[in-house]
């Protein structure tokens, strides 16, 4: 699951400092939940912080980069609809979705960096700031290029469910970006953060999806049948449109990032919050390991039997 990731900017780092990142939350942010301190805390955001990292980028490599962008290039007509109907099938969509791809896997991977602390010493000051403008850019690129393909596409594999749920999705990355780059702008630096949170929940989300999507298949929460990918004339699927657990996590995948960064930015830091953010850490751990487990043990047989079959 794509939670909000590694520390979040607790002040905890005495190299980060209040002035170092400008945040001025001293006082009222500082007995929020958002802002606890202490090992078990801080250790909980590294593990999660770098698991992510680890695992996002083998699925950014392996099911993104090489997939469409080495493997598929030769034929995206044929080879980027193997799983999702006409992903490739007109230049314009393949434009599209290019765009897509590769702005889509700047910001699950430059969000990291951008959230992480370290990012805002003194010394790295500078790349924050530079991250964060490529962090935006990509952003309402990445919406660009799913917008231009829904408007071709017109209904999505999930049905009419999914293209709401997608587009609405696809705003929030808009907005939450923009708002974040809009706070920075104005120098305030307390709400930049609360919205660079959100935005960061929201890249997270579309490989939040992908962690459902597999773990629904792994533990046989749909029926899957073979015939259940052969697309209808409006071009939905089967799997995507009529498995309730299909339909249930195209819209849960962002809305439940959103919950959780929510909760984190407006919880105080009781004791019993506290336990809850601890709990959250270890459903968080459990998810992405599986995940990790189930993806490099698919991969490796995908790999083989797409070569075969393509
Ligand atoms: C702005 C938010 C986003 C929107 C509106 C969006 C929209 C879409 C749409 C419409 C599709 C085609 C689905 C279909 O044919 O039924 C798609 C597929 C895809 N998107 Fe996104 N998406 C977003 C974010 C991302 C991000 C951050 C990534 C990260 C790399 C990403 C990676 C992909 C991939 C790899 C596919 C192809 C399907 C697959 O192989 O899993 N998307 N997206």
């Amino acid at each position: 699951m794509g939670a909000p990731l590694p520390s979040l900017g607790t002040t905890s780092d005495p190299s980060e400092g209040p002035a170092a990142d400008g945040s001025g939350l001293a006082g009222k942010q500082q007995d929020r939940l958002l802002d606890v301190s202490g090992t078990l805390y801080g250790t909980g955001w590294r593990i999660i912080g770098s698991l992510y990292t680890v695992v996002a980028t083998l699925w950014v490599i392996l099911a993104v980069i090489i997939h469409y962008l080495v493997l598929g290039i030769d034929d995206v007509e044929r080879k980027w609809s193997y799983f999702l109907p006409d992903l490739g099938a007109t230049p314009s969509r393949t434009a599209c979705m290019g765009l897509h791809f590769l702005a889509g896997s700047v910001i699950m991977l430059l969000g990291v960096w951008q959230v992480c602390p370290c990012s805002r010493r003194q010394s790295c000051l500078r790349l924050h700031h530079i991250g964060g403008r490529v962090y935006v850019a990509c952003s309402v690129a990445t919406a660009v290029g799913g917008f231009g393909f829904i408007l071709e596409q017109c209904v999505l594999a999930g049905g009419w469910t999914m293209t709401v749920s997608f587009c609405l999705y696809g705003g929030c990355v808009v907005a939450f970006a923009l708002m974040a780059y809009w706070k920075a702008r104005k120098g305030d630096i307390g709400s930049h953060r609360r919205w660079a949170l959100r935005s960061f929940a929201m890249a997270t989300a579309s490989f939040s999806y992908r962690v459902w999507l597999t773990i629904g298949v792994k533990w046989q929460l749909v029926s899957n049948p073979s015939d259940s990918y052969v697309p209808n004339p409006d071009r939905s699927v089967p799997f995507f449109r009529d498995e309730v657990y299909n339909q249930i996590s195209q819209w849960g995948f962002f809305v439940l990032n959103w919950l959780v960064v929510e909760w984190l930015i407006q919880a105080p830091a009781t004791k019993f919050q506290r336990i809850l953010l601890a709990l959250l850490f270890f459903v968080v751990l459990a998810f992405l390991g599986v995940f990790a487990f189930y993806f490099t043990e698919a991969a490796a047989v995908e790999f083989v039997r797409l070569q075969q079959a393509l």
